[in-house]
């Protein structure tokens, strides 16, 4: 019973977002109806460049983690050159999209980033908040990962009840991330093979839950978080799945939100991005380029770069994904 306990400890502490994510290739960022499409073009072309770059030197050092920070810094140089030039695309389920897939497979990626995810009733919007989903999940195996390894007492059995009771609250909570921030979505499409891979990595299949949600609650009993997620769903009471696919609702974005200079700092690269909205003209399609009302958009085709201060050091990375952002800069490249 005590080795059972320890391994039943020690797993969830490994379980990070990164270890359950189905990895998948990632779409560019598309130009169409960008409010500055040669802008963004050419911010994007100037980004693969830098990464074929990056790569070459990567491939000739040898280094795996060179060839991740290579990925990892793609995925940045896009979505500056997005925030810069296709500010009124933001909320979209293409840019929100990408935002999460960087999350997912650069192992050193870190929130904050532009325009993410999109408030909520913003114009222009993804049918389902993928930022909110992604962080609600990410932060719910961070509650579960805490909950386990808080388990300690004397008494053996009750130890195994709690931690199995802490991983089927944080399934559940994963469960809950989809079902209650996007009832009407397919759930397929907003993780849900990230919840599986969870179940597996837990050894914890959620139809083996109810007894544990019956007799813990996530929130009290745990102090899981009730924040976006208000109901800890258990097997029984499950929602029906939602079936509708990812569009983007209506609305203008007709001003960059963030204004038209703003900083970020970049947790990833300890970083400040600086991002200038570039002011359109040639902008078609959905997006408007009218920048009425806040005047935050200057107007002049700006040149809108985002610029790297203050290099710091590279985290040190090395999570067996290299191989995979090797795939996505490849398939980048021209
Ligand atoms: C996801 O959770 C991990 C801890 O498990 C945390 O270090 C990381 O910053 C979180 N990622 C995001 C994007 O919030
Ligand atoms: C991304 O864009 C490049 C051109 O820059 C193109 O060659 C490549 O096929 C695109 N990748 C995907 C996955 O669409």
């Amino acid at each position: 019973m005590t080795i059972m306990v320890l391994v039943k400890s020690l797993v969830p502490l490994f379980a990070s977002l990164a270890g359950v994510v189905a990895q998948s290739a990632t779409a560019n960022l598309t130009s169409t109806g960008c409010v500055d499409v040669s802008g963004f073009e050419s911010c994007q072309k100037d980004a693969t460049a830098k990464a074929s770059d990056c790569l070459a030197t990567a491939r000739k050092d040898g280094s795996e983690l060179e060839i991740e920070a290579c990925g990892c810094a793609n995925y940045i140089d896009n979505i500056n050159c997005a925030a810069s030039h296709c500010w009124n695309r933001v909320n979209e389920c293409e840019y929100q999209k990408y935002a999460v897939a960087y999350l997912r497979n650069c192992p050193i990626a870190k929130t904050p980033l532009p325009y993410f995810p999109a408030p909520d009733g913003a114009p222009d919007a993804c049918s389902c908040n993928l930022g909110k989903v992604f962080l609600a999940i990410n932060s719910t195996i961070q509650q579960g990962g805490k909950c386990s390894s808080s388990t300690g007492g004397a008494d053996a059995f009750s130890n195994v009840q709690r931690i199995q009771g802490c991983e089927c609250c944080e399934v559940s909570g994963a469960l809950s991330s989809i079902y209650g921030l996007c009832p009407d979505t397919d759930p397929k499409l907003i993780g849900l093979s990230d919840v599986s891979n969870l179940e597996g990595l837990l050894n914890t299949p959620f139809d083996t839950c109810s007894p544990y949600m019956s007799k813990f609650d996530c929130v009290s009993d745990f102090g899981f978080s009730p924040g976006t997620i208000h109901t800890y769903y258990n097997p029984s009471n499950l929602p029906q799945s939602g079936t509708a696919t990812l569009s983007n609702k209506p609305g203008t974005v007709t001003a960059p939100a963030s204004g038209s200079v703003f900083t970020y700092s970049n947790a990833a690269n300890s970083k400040i991005d600086t991002i200038s909205a570039a002011g359109g003209g040639s902008g078609s399609g959905s997006g408007s380029n009218s920048a009425s009302g806040t005047g935050a958009a200057t107007g002049t085709s700006a040149t809108a770069t985002s610029t790297h201060k203050s290099g710091a050091g590279r985290t040190a990375l090395g999570r067996g994904l290299a191989f995979f952002v090797l795939g996505l800069v490849i398939l980048a490249l021209p």
